[in-house]
């Protein structure tokens, strides 16, 4: 069965009380939003439509960064529910198969609950995504009879034995397209919050025959974002998941609460992660890599054997081969470290090439910006840069070639050869013997004139 998503994002999130849209705010580093475009994945869906509204190019732009095929729709005036996925229709009307709605602020529906909301679509025309509510507070409740969904009351509309019902409506439904866009057009207004409810086309579905059904899931993955509370109540959430998840995978962490996972975060087997790091989106950390204390990583690859930190930070494009050193107060940006090189110490790698075994020493800078331009800076297999070089990119330094320390580069260095680019040094004799002499008088004469 070819499946369709529709994602409601258009609403502002007036609690939020902030001028990003609600729907972009982060967790695990990304958009919520694409939380809910990620989890929709497991249905291999041929289309993915997103509804948006308030902001809606910012939105938009971030939809398309995560995949650049997905349609954007635009809600102009928030009506409700059942008005934000009419929207979707135009963009859909030719797909034959199912569509499911997910709400852009709801980041953590789990992929297998989505998939037995599939299997149940198998014998019920509507499948409408459920949970037991703790404290079922204002939620939508659906009204069962048996198998059979017969409606979903709003709170605002429900009556009092409505309201004691505590399975609650998470606001996922599935259905086929056709079947989804007809019985909207049949959804009036006249309700206590005069919207266009879309939880109204269970009871126009069951009054034309059709069948509905509920799936259960845990109220965990329901929750829905609409402060800052529930935004950082959802980031642990989310990070003792990804926590748990990491143990389960075989990662070696002595605190676990002290490391923080983006929601792509891949790291392999006996991998060893310290205490206090933090991944940005887009790190793999191999099998067998080390990453000590107090480092961040993003948009990096750090490969078997490697050891970074503490105190390092790998920014994206960082491609550290095996057994790669990057030691204490260094910064890697785009650019490969190939196998066994170190740079271990206070430096600055940027759009660079490190080749095998070679040896960055300590305080050195590849100069890659020129205020306007970047440049690359590409060092070869066994070379030797002594510490505090500055290498002024483009720039090329040769296999098994040396600079000296404290060397200014801004001539290609071939292979083998020695650079020394740096003032010769002057010893003066007794110099600074008398130097200290005539300070020391000048400062005794000082103090004695102001007596
Ligand atoms: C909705 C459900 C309710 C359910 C609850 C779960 C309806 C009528 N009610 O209520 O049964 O228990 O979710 O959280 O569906 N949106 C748009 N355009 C609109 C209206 C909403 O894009 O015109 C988006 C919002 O941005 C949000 C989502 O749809 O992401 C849900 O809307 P919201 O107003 O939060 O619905 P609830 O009143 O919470
Ligand atoms: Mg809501």
């Amino acid at each position: 069965m070819s499946t369709a998503l529709i994602i409601l994002a258009a609403g502002e999130g007036t609690r939020m009380n902030s001028d990003i849209p609600k729907v972009l705010h982060r967790i695990g580093g990304a958009p919520m939003l694409l939380h809910a475009m990620r989890t929709g994945q497991v249905l291999a869906p041929d289309h993915t439509v997103v509804v948006v509204g308030y902001e809606g190019d910012a939105v938009a732009k971030a939809a398309h960064a995560y995949d650049e095929d997905v349609l954007v729709v635009q809600q102009d005036e928030q009506l409700g529910t059942a008005h934000a996925v009419a929207q979707a229709a135009p963009a859909l009307a030719r797909h034959a198969g199912d569509a499911v709605v997910l709400y852009g602020d709801t980041p953590f529906i789990q992929p297998q609950t989505l998939a037995r909301m599939a299997e149940a679509r198998a014998a019920h025309d509507i499948v409408v995504l459920g949970f037991k509510a703790e404290d079922p507070g204002r939620y939508g409740r659906l009204v069962i009879q048996g198998d059979s969904l017969e409606k979903v009351v709003e709170f605002k509309d429900a009556n009092a034995d409505e309201r004691k019902i505590n399975l609650c409506n998470s606001g996922i439904i599935m259905a086929k397209a056709s079947t989804l866009f007809d019985l909207i057009t049949a959804v009036g207004n006249d309700n206590a919050a005069g919207e266009y409810y879309l939880t109204d086309i269970v009871a126009i579905a069951r009054s034309r025959g059709l069948e509905a059904t509920a799936v259960s899931c845990d109220e965990a993955e329901t929750m829905g974002i609409n402060s800052r509370a529930d935004l950082i109540a959802a980031e642990a959430a989310f990070q003792a998941r990804a926590r748990a998840q990491a143990f389960a995978d075989g990662v070696t962490m002595p605190a676990p609460d002290t490391v923080f996972f983006a929601c792509d975060t891949v790291i392999g087997r006996d991998a060893v992660i310290e205490q206090n790091v933090v991944f940005g989106p887009g790190a793999t950390i191999e099998s067998g890599a080390y990453i000590r204390a107090f480092s961040h990583l993003e948009g990096c690859h750090v490969s078997r054997g490697a050891i970074v930190g503490p105190f390092a930070r790998l920014r994206p494009g960082a491609e550290l081969a095996e057994d790669a050193r990057v030691g204490n107060f260094v910064e890697v940006k785009n650019a490969v470290i190939d196998e066994g090189a170190k740079i271990n110490h206070l430096s600055y790698i940027g759009d660079a090439h490190v080749g095998a075994a070679s040896n960055i020493g300590a305080g050195t800078i590849t100069c890659n910006y020129d205020g306007v331009m970047k440049h690359r800076t590409e060092i070869g297999a066994r070379v030797f840069i002594g510490s505090n070089t500055m290498l002024i990119a483009p720039v090329t330094v040769g296999d098994e070639a040396m600079t000296a320390s404290g060397s200014v580069i801004n001539k290609d260095v071939p292979e083998g050869a020695m650079a020394v680019a740096r003032a010769p040094q002057v010893n003066k004799p007794g110099f600074a013997r008398k130097l200290f002499e005539m300070l020391k008088s000048r400062k005794e004469k000082r103090d004695k004139g102001a007596k």
